[in-house]
């Protein structure tokens, strides 16, 4: 892969597509191929077949997908599944056809089963039931993993799968509605000093444990296993450690410099009790995480501090 191929990074307005297209930068890569939503709809079979005949990328990085919390997952089932399986069925299949020489799909922790024993190892891949609430958007993602590896066997393309764990980093969605955890805690934290409250909220009992990656060591790990891997088993992409809601909240609430109380309201649903990936197969192969939690938490709240006023974080 030198640094003149013509790679597409679909979705690459969104958090992981952003820190992949400053990974990719900051390594020289100067024949970037990019489309933002409104100019390329993944869904679009037709569309997805033009894009490709026409540009014909090396290497593609699918980062576009339907994403959302558990709200958001819940109300819109049908948008989940049809919006997530349409686009990664387009890109990988255009890409197969005009000649691509690597693709790589993101998935996401959820595929695994609700109750696979922690850490969280590749092979526990469709071993047991799933989370229910997400089940529309895991389902698809396995769809993904599965027609990497169905394309490799037929065709012998060369479609890798990674899975991240929990990501955050600038570019995140700060909506109260729609986001994930860690950015829905710093909104909150950072509109309680704001106004002076005493208190803030948050959900369950803190005791949950999680698993957080700064989004631009996900999108190293993304660049490392384009040059490096080239397998059908799916790449769990973590830190390695995990730590407690309360212990996230705190810190959280340190980096933004709120310093009244935090209350846990318990009549709240705490989720699964632990959520950490096994990342032996990533560290086998020689790759690391490299940004502190904490380090990553302050660059984060600076990109929320500047992009207050942007529609995300609206
Ligand atoms: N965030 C996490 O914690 C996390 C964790 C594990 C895995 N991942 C995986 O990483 C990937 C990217 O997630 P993300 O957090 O970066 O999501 P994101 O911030 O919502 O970005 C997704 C991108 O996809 C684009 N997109 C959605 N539908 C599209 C369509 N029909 N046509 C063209 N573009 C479309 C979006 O554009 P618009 O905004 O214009 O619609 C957006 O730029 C997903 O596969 C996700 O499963 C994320």
């Amino acid at each position: 892969m030198n640094d003149g191929a013509r790679v597409y990074v679909a979705g690459h307005r969104g958090l992981v597509g952003a820190a992949i297209v400053r990974r990719l930068e900051r390594a020289g890569f100067s024949n970037l191929i990019l489309r933002t939503h409104a100019e390329l709809d993944l869904r679009s079979q037709a569309a997805v077949d033009a894009f490709f005949a026409a540009e014909r990328p090396e290497y593609v990085y699918l980062a576009a997908a339907r994403v959302g919390g558990i709200h958001a997952n819940n109300s819109y089932p049908a948008d989940f599944i049809r919006d997530n399986l349409q686009i990664q069925t387009n890109v990988i299949d255009a890409a197969w056809r005009n000649g691509t020489q690597k693709l790589l799909f993101l998935g996401s922790s959820c595929i695994y089963p609700k109750l696979a024993p922690q850490p969280l190892h590749e092979d526990s891949l469709l071993t047991g039931p799933l989370e229910p609430t997400n089940q529309w958007y895991a389902i698809a993602k396995i769809a993904g993993i599965k027609t990497c590896e169905a394309y490799r066997r037929q065709h012998g393309f060369d479609a890798i799968s990674a899975m991240p764990t929990n990501l955050y980093g600038p570019g995140d969605n700060f909506s109260l509605e729609n986001s994930h955890v860690l950015p829905a805690l710093m909104r909150k934290f950072h509109e309680a000093k704001t106004s002076g409250a005493a208190e803030v909220v948050v959900w369950g009992t803190g005791s949950p444990r999680r698993e957080f990656l700064y989004v631009d060591d996900l999108a190293d790990a993304a660049l490392f296993l384009m040059r490096n891997y080239s397998a059908g088993e799916l790449v769990n992409v973590g830190c390695g450690e995990d730590l407690t809601i309360l212990q996230l909240a705190q810190t959280v609430a340190e980096v933004v410099g709120f310093q009244g109380r935090l209350r846990f309201d318990a009549s709240k649903p705490d989720g699964t009790p632990r959520k950490l990936l096994d990342v032996s197969r990533l560290s086998a192969l020689g790759w690391k995480a490299q940004v502190p939690l904490r380090d990553g938490l302050e660059r984060t709240y600076r990109w929320y501090l500047e992009h207050q006023g942007d529609l995300r974080a609206g």
